[in-house]
């Protein structure tokens, strides 16, 4: 991976160096160049490669816990955090929790992300469908009727102690943590393609407000562009 940006370095650096100083909420996302965040199968895999899947596997692992809607967990593709044996070596420990964010907590509790997970998945619902989660899985209920995600980003936090947040998506929820202020850092790694078709989801949904971005560094791999973007909110 050479960085480009804040100044280029001849040398190669390591992903984990690179992403090492993570923030409280970091947005951790790949798209092609038009801005479709799903491949020609409707998953992300075919987007950034092995480039892509390097830096996705260091953001997890220098995470507290990783926050996925669940919409991603729908697709039934999403499977328990798992860390190879370098990056558990340097993080230390087993890999973060995911924390699937849920209004409806209509879920399919059988799915591997639930039964297999070595730190078990923690699902953020509201407390009118908290009584929908099985018991056995950890919940954190922030909200009456809807969730208050201020208030699940706070119990995560200072409830269960993980200070380091990264969000994975999909659309739908990023674009309700950025409206709710809660996103530090934007990790967009741009594929270098474009799909150009109307039935690929967007990087966000809705946000009917302009978030000014500052550029803080920019890394290239594979052909695949890594930004990480302060957001100015
Ligand atoms: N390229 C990438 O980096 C990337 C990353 C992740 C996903 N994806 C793709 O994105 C697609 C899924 O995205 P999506 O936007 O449809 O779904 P999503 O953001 O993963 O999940 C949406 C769901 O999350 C919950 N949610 C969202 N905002 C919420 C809020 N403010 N409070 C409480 N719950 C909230 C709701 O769950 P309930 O319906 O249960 O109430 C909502 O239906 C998939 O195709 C996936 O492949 C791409």
């Amino acid at each position: 991976m050479r960085r480009l940006l804040p100044e280029p370095a001849v040398d190669g650096v390591d992903p984990y160096d690179a992403y090492g100083d993570a923030p409280g909420l970091r947005l951790g996302m790949v798209m092609s160049a038009d801005g479709s965040v799903t491949d020609a199968d409707g998953w992300t895999g075919g987007l950034g490669g092995d480039a892509d899947f390097r830096v996705f596997r260091t953001l997890r692992a220098l995470a507290g816990a990783i926050l996925v809607g669940a919409g991603t967990v729908r697709t039934g593709r999403l499977g328990p955090a798992r860390l190879r044996r370098e990056l558990r070596a340097r993080r230390g420990g087993p890999p973060a929790p995911i924390v699937v964010v849920s209004r409806s907590a209509d879920l399919d509790w059988t799915l591997p992300l639930f039964t297999e997970a070595e730190t078990p998945t923690v699902v953020v619902t509201s407390r009118a469908s908290r009584s929908r989660v099985p018991s056995g899985i950890q919940v954190v209920a922030a909200g009456e009727d809807d969730v208050d995600l201020p208030d699940a980003v706070r119990e995560l936090r200072e409830g269960l102690g993980h200070e380091r947040l990264l969000c994975e998506g999909g659309p739908a929820l990023a674009t309700a943590l950025i409206r709710a202020s809660l996103v530090d850092e934007l990790c967009l790694n741009i594929a270098p393609t474009l799909l150009g078709s109307p039935r690929h989801t967007r990087l966000l949904h809705d946000m009917d407000a302009e978030v000014p971005l500052d550029p803080a560094a920019l890394y290239l791999d594979e052909g695949v562009l890594f930004l990480r973007y302060r957001l100015r909110v």
